[in-house]
């Protein structure tokens, strides 16, 4: 256990080094194209400096060179080098956009790094691998910020992306986290339960974005208990609250937060709209995808008031009055 722990510190050491080296390159002449792309999202000075914001260059020895003092071991633990058979490790991020990845203490965990150049066949984002201090699915992006920032506001929101929660930061929110790039896990809806309780999703105006908030539903129907829901802003089409923000400013992005529609209210909504009910066989199967839903619910009371809230709406929408 004592040999764990060391391990563990030394692992902390070397993930806030990156950090420094990272931070520092952007500054550096390597950094201009960065610091240029930075420039054209238009973040503030002041909150580039805030999140954290690096630059890792395109050498594949850079790292290895610029943190020598620790062992190579060490460096492919944390998940900052790749050892591939018994080939020469090489740096995992190279000619990225850096952004740091803090556990709730603050502590830098893990990385996120965004490509430039949007031409290449790379992914958009490439994420540190799980490692000894980073477990994605445990983990929300700015908890360390927006757990304290929620205790003042009573809220949280959720988004998708870095980018989200860093533009929301820029136009005065501090109460938003993001998962990594997976869906919702368990572990992710307990945390911001914790928190408050009733966070609010606010994904991507797109077929995607729509689908990562019915899985995250999904996940959280079985979950649910007394006080406890989930809130969800539907973007207009096209846009994430990066854009949002830009596009419309920033008493629109309050707007959609402030009327977020109830957990029962968007399924109700996103079932009714999966097809138009021409025929019997259509309203039964309208009925039975909203008792698929209800039947996931493990508290009994919250299930049966599901259950009679959806059918009531259920028959009055399948049979109108004339
Ligand atoms: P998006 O594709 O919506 O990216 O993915 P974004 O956050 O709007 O990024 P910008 O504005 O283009 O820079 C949402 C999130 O999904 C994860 C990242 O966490 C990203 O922030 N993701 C996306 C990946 O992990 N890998 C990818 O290749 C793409
Ligand atoms: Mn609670
Ligand atoms: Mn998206
Ligand atoms: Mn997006
Ligand atoms: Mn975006």
């Amino acid at each position: 256990a004592a040999q764990m722990a060391q391990q563990r510190a030394g692992l902390h050491d070397v993930m806030q080094s990156a950090q420094d080296w990272f931070a520092a390159n952007l500054q550096g002449n390597d950094g201009a194209g960065a610091r240029d792309y930075l420039t054209s999202r238009g973040f503030s000075a002041h909150t580039v400096g805030r999140f954290g914001f690096g630059y890792a260059p395109p050498d594949r020895q850079a790292m290895k060179a610029a943190l020598s003092e620790y062992e190579e071991p060490l460096l492919i633990e944390g998940g900052l080098r790749i050892a591939v058979d018994d080939k020469e490790p090489y740096d995992r991020f190279r000619s990225r956009l850096m952004l740091p990845i803090h556990d709730a203490r603050g502590r830098v965990i893990a990385f996120g790094g965004r490509i430039l150049e949007t031409d290449t066949k790379a992914p958009k984002y490439l994420n540190s691998p799980d490692t000894p201090l980073f477990d994605k699915g445990r983990t929300l992006y700015n908890l360390h910020r927006a757990g304290p920032a929620s205790r003042q506001t009573n809220r949280m929101i959720v988004v998708e992306g870095y980018m989200d929660v860093i533009a929301l930061a820029d136009a005065g929110i501090e109460d938003a986290v993001a998962p990594l790039g997976t869906a919702l896990t368990e572990r992710q809806l307990e945390l911001l339960w914790r928190m408050v309780e009733v966070p609010v999703l606010c994904f991507d105006g797109d077929a995607a974005g729509q689908r990562a908030a019915m899985r995250a539903i999904s996940r959280a129907l079985p979950m649910l208990r007394p006080a406890h829901s989930l809130r969800i802003v539907r973007l207009p089409s096209g846009l994430d609250p990066d854009d949002l923000l830009k596009q419309k400013g920033k008493a629109a992005l309050d707007e959609l937060l402030d009327n977020a529609a109830s957990l029962l209210d968007t399924i109700w909504t996103y079932e009714r709209d999966v097809q138009p009910l021409s025929s019997p066989e259509d309203k039964a199967g309208l009925k039975a995808r909203l008792l698929e839903h209800v039947e996931t619910i493990q508290d009994p009371d919250i299930r049966a008031l599901y259950k009679r809230e959806l059918l009531e709406r259920f028959s009055a929408f399948a049979f109108p009055p004339r």
